[in-house]
């Protein structure tokens, strides 16, 4: 069993980055953020004759030594424009490179944290909906949200307690690893 963090924030110190490191507290994990890597947009090559992968960029040496080993990941965002931020986008368009190899998602547990400042509890169920489907179509087992309000970048570490959908989850990953 290993945890996988991934930080799609561009701020390393930020609140998704300190959701994580509040909900992971006394849990072994790695964390990556998504910023310190170049990650290339997704080449979609079907009707071509190049292969569906880009050996360019960093994105293979994350999938291969930190996503493959992991049986539980936590993909945590902030709220950008009413979705994900790029950073996350690309990650998982990525994917289908991955998926093209054969990449063993299957029976992965996906977790996932967002932090926003406009009601992100009911104006983010489309970043959502995008990483359920994703895991369903991957079939990684989708295991839930933490949503906190949240925009500067100590809002987070000023919280005297996560909210309780985060209770939830970080219970749920404890449970997972038992
Ligand atoms: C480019 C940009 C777009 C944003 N768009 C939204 C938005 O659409 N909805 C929202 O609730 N918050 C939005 N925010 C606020 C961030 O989600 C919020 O500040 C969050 O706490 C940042 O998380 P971080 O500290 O982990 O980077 C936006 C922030 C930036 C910089």
């Amino acid at each position: 069993m290993s945890i996988l963090f991934i930080n799609g924030s561009p701020r390393p110190q930020g609140n998704t980055a300190t959701l994580g490191k509040r909900l992971l507290t006394g849990i072994p994990h790695t964390t990556r953020d998504l910023a310190d890597y170049q990650l290339n947009f997704e080449q979609d090559q079907r009707e071509t004759t190049q292969p569906q992968r880009d050996l360019t960029d960093d994105y293979e040496h994350l999938m291969t030594t930190y996503f493959a080993p992991a049986s539980d990941i936590i993909l945590g965002t902030p709220v950008y424009w009413y979705g994900m931020t790029g950073q996350i986008k690309v990650f998982m368009d990525r994917w289908f490179d991955s998926f093209s190899h054969d990449f063993p998602f299957a029976g992965k547990r996906i977790y996932l944290l967002i932090v926003g400042a406009d009601q992100p509890e009911t104006k983010t169920t489309g970043i959502i909906q995008a990483v359920q489907y994703s895991c369903d179509w991957l079939k990684m087992d989708f295991c839930g949200t933490g949503i906190i309000t949240a925009d500067g970048p100590r809002d987070v570490a000023n919280l005297t307690i996560l909210p309780v959908n985060c209770q939830v989850l970080r219970q749920h990953i404890q449970t997972s690893i038992e």
